[in-house]
């Protein structure tokens, strides 16, 4: 069942270390990965077509998103790669729908190093330091634009 009269495709993908989120320092989540994995399909799958995706790979994360060039929404969270990856962001200009990269934290209240993100040349929204609650409110800004 969509909501909508086109089936909207959206990735969500989150790079290393976010997979291990409870285990990382306290301000990253008290809640593990697989619980808001979990939740963030409960939330948003019967309103669109959501392909989840993790990994500690680069390479990975590029070829998944060459494969599915066709979807209209990227929710990604690069995690360390915002802040160095060229072929990631390299790879991210070749999609032609809508890009949201998400941080957790607010990466521009940290070390310096973070405040600088690659990935943001191309992204097309940002949302930093809303905690998880990012991912969730990327979902009702699209329903909202979908509707
Ligand atoms: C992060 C911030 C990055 O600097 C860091 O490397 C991460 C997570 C965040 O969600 O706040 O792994 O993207």
């Amino acid at each position: 069942m969509y909501l909508f009269n086109k089936i909207i495709k959206i990735l969500i993908i989150n790079g290393p270390n976010l997979n291990i989120l409870k285990e990382r320092e306290y301000f990253y989540s008290q809640e593990s990965f697989k619980k808001f994995k979990k939740k963030i399909n409960f939330y948003s799958k019967n309103i669109f077509d959501i392909i989840f995706f993790n990994s500690n790979c680069e390479g990975k994360i590029i070829n998944f998103i060459q494969k599915n060039k066709n979807a209209n929404w990227i929710l990604i969270n690069p995690a360390a790669y915002s802040h160095y990856s060229l072929s990631l962001l390299d790879c991210l200009k070749t999609f032609k729908g809508i890009i949201i990269e998400i941080h957790i934290t607010n990466v521009y209240k940290r070390e310096f190093f973070r405040s600088k993100s690659l990935i943001s040349l191309r992204s097309n929204i940002i949302i930093s330091g809303m905690s998880l609650d990012g991912y969730f409110l990327s979902i009702d800004y699209i329903i909202k634009k979908c509707l």
